[in-house]
């Protein structure tokens, strides 16, 4: 980090942290005391500020609402072993949330105004991480168009937030996933590898109809011909086929996540062999009836590593092999979580501690 920015503090008259149940923490649903905004007019960056957390004012008529210029990221803070307060690779989502501000006609943000930003967020806010294993203080960037104008055109005013929500993973169990063949979430040369709100909207409907037949998520398949596998919308996937980690390569159509790219790392480096490549329907649902197939699990910042327990696909449940058996992926969460909670040496230099 380059200057120290000018940051407006003003503190909550009184912090929710006595009335919040710490083992009671639904994703996403409990937020702390603060967040930060910055705004974004004539061509720079102004007004960055922490306030206590709750509504923004804004006009009905704002580009976001209407056509859709928002976008995200997702990150966490732990507490470490020794007392640290550590955030996991966070200039990988600054570079991503740039690369879908780019797709998406929207201003950057400066990696100072993203990092300080969480810096000044975590300071006053640092009671609100969570201590118990396995939980974090998940941090949300949101980035938004605020010009009031109707017209079809790329805003010229932003706003830049950054709210945090304490959370353990956002799946509980194995999950049970529907292969989706009809309806799709991205299209070559689409905005499928942003990080943009309306990708996940277009997920609502197809993902709400699985729900009713019983599935906990999507695996989303290419819209052209529906034989290969994407990601899952909340994560991408990897599979265990042969011994080796398999997963769908990044793409046009595909988030460049920073959890699978951390795994193959640590695979790597375990001499464990890595193929991102494109991954057919039919080899998973073969590898499974086969028995090559020995592991698969979604792998995000929300979603952590969490199994796949069965697979659904053309009206057909296949189940994958008892969790328990999992060697390959138990071992790589189990490094990645001592790396974030500081119980054994980051390596790769992948903590930032604030
Ligand atoms: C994350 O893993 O940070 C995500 O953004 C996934 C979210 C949509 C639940």
């Amino acid at each position: 980090m380059n200057e120290t920015l000018d940051i407006a503090i003003t503190r909550a008259d009184q912090s929710r942290l006595t009335v919040t149940d710490f083992s009671q923490l639904p994703f996403g649903k409990v937020f702390s005391d603060h967040m930060f905004l910055a705004d974004y007019n004539n061509g720079e960056w102004t007004n960055l500020r922490v306030i206590p957390y709750g509504p923004v004012p804004m006009s009905p008529a704002i580009s976001a609402l209407h056509y859709g210029q928002a976008i995200f990221e997702g990150m966490k803070a732990y507490r470490q072993v020794g007392g640290k307060i550590s955030v996991f690779r966070p200039e990988k989502n600054w570079e991503r949330f740039n690369k879908s501000a780019y797709r998406m006609s929207m201003a950057a943000i400066p990696q100072d105004i993203f990092m300080q930003g969480i810096a000044a967020l975590l300071e006053i806010d640092e009671k609100w991480i969570p201590s118990q294993e396995g939980y974090s203080l998940y941090i949300r960037p949101v980035m938004y168009a605020t010009d009031p104008y109707l017209g079809v055109r790329a805003s010229d005013s932003y706003t830049f937030a950054l709210l945090t929500t304490p959370t353990g993973p956002y799946y509980s169990k194995a999950l049970r996933v529907k292969i989706e063949t009809e309806y799709t979430r991205a299209d070559d040369g689409g905005v499928g590898y942003a990080k943009t709100a309306g990708n996940y909207a277009r997920s609502l409907y197809p993902f709400a109809e699985a729900m009713k037949d019983g599935f906990d998520q999507l695996i989303w398949t290419d819209a052209a011909t529906h034989e290969f596998i994407e990601e899952a919308g909340t994560a991408n996937l990897i599979f265990v086929i042969d011994g080796k980690l398999v997963t769908p390569s990044v793409r046009s159509t595909v988030l460049d996540g920073v959890t699978r790219d951390t795994i193959i790392k640590l695979a790597k480096e375990a001499g464990i062999e890595v193929e991102e490549r494109r991954v057919s329907v039919k080899e998973v649902i073969e590898g499974i009836e086969n028995g090559r197939l020995t592991d698969a699990f979604a792998a995000g910042t929300a979603a952590t590593v969490t199994p796949i327990g069965e697979i659904g696909y053309e009206g057909k449940l296949y189940t994958l092999p008892d969790a328990s058996t999992r060697t390959v992926s138990a071992g790589i969460a189990k490094t990645l979580n001592d790396i974030r909670y500081g119980v054994i040496p980051d390596e790769f230099g992948w903590n930032w501690i604030v």
